[in-house]
């Protein structure tokens, strides 16, 4: 895979004005505005269909994809994606968050999506060159970064229902501050006893589009009842908490130790819910992976065993969370200002990032 390192480049002749792009970086939000180029590598199989090659990886300008409309991804959602950031530190460097653990990740939803695999080093070569591209991108703002989006897809017009002998593999780049939009502020969240978001033998522990496609209906009853996530219980055991629409969930202990889902085979495996294990036991917190569930939460919450909630991920960093609500009844005070282990966890996580803090894992890159 040596000539796949090659990057091809097309640069743009419409790149977006240096008042725009600046417009953006003053206020980026979340997931709205995308940089100039975007990382692209095709692959398809011999005409067998046995043996698969990458060829052709290129940086070229941001826009539309030209695909067929038999392309498979359209009928059958074969496809995957991975999230992270890249964040400027105060001497201007750029440096992303643990690339490698999501080319890994990548990987292993390829695996399950029946896509083909990518070479570690490609995957953060494609980053590397999409950033180094649209460098200008980057914000710089207290917990902005230039969010990256890698995704695969079935591009082969075909009707069948089979795993797909062309597939793209590309990157885009949208520059990113709160998730949840304007001033971190704790969020409410809704429990869903009408939808889950995975099964037995299923994708849950992929990162998948038809996983978020399956969340959105729960999400949308989320929001009509005043939460900005839903809260997805087990699948297997309707009383155990499992992950949030787009994040993992973390409690606080009172004594400061931390609980989380264990990772089931249906949960998401998220890098900031590995990354926050690991700082908080550095602190000395011990850190439980066990089932939760929510008579624990309620009782938790009202006896004071559960001092703090949050939610993690790399769109939502740590956020915390203050009501849960589920049907009638309402867990937590949602005007409860955010717990202080959360915050510190918050802060050391970003700190790191964004080199304020030692990288004394070597998680940046
Ligand atoms: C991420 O945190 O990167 C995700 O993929 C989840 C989504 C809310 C954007």
């Amino acid at each position: 895979s040596d000539d796949i390192m090659e990057f091809t480049e097309d640069l743009s002749t419409h790149r977006k004005s240096d008042q725009e792009r600046a417009d953006v970086l003053a206020n980026p939000g979340f997931g709205d505005f995308f940089t100039d180029h975007t990382a692209v590598i095709d692959w398809a199989t011999d005409a067998e269909g046995s043996r698969g090659t990458w060829s052709n990886a290129r940086i070229e300008p941001y826009g539309p994809i030209a695909m067929d409309p038999a392309a498979s991804v359209l009928h059958y959602g074969q496809e995957i994606f991975e999230g992270l950031k890249a964040y400027r530190h105060a001497d201007g460097s750029v440096w992303t968050f643990r690339p490698h653990a999501n080319a890994a990740r990548l990987n292993r939803s390829a695996e399950r999506l029946a896509l083909p695999q990518l070479d570690e080093e490609v995957f953060v070569e494609s980053l590397r060159r999409l950033v180094k591209t649209d460098v200008s991108w980057v914000p710089s703002g207290d917990g902005e970064a230039l969010y990256l989006r890698p995704f695969m897809i079935a591009t082969e017009a075909f009707l069948g229902v089979r795993a797909a002998r062309q597939v793209s593999y590309r990157v885009i780049a949208s520059p990113a501050g709160n998730y949840f939009g304007g001033e971190l502020k704790p969020v409410g969240i809704w429990v869903s006893h009408n939808y889950a978001r995975a099964g037995r033998g299923g994708t849950g522990a992929a990162k998948c589009g038809g996983n978020y496609a399956a969340s959105l209906v729960a999400q949308l009853e989320a929001e009509e009842n005043g939460c900005k996530q839903v809260l997805f219980l087990d699948p297997f055991n309707e009383e155990a908490v499992e992950e949030l629409g787009g994040m993992n969930v973390f409690f606080v202990m009172k004594g400061g130790k931390l609980v989380t889902p264990r990772l089931t085979g249906t949960i998401l495996e998220g890098i900031t819910r590995s990354s926050i294990i690991q700082l908080a036991r550095d602190r000395g917190l011990e850190v439980e992976e066990r089932t939760i569930t929510l008579g624990e939460w309620r009782e938790g919450i009202n006896n004071g065993d559960i001092e703090e909630v949050f939610a993690c991920g790399t769109a939502a960093v740590i956020t915390p969370i203050g009501v849960l609500k589920n049907g009638e009844e309402q867990i937590g005070d949602p005007d409860a200002p955010a717990g202080a282990v959360t915050m510190a966890l918050r802060t050391e996580l970003l700190g790191i990032q964004t080199g304020k803090i030692e990288d004394r894992h070597g998680w940046l890159e």
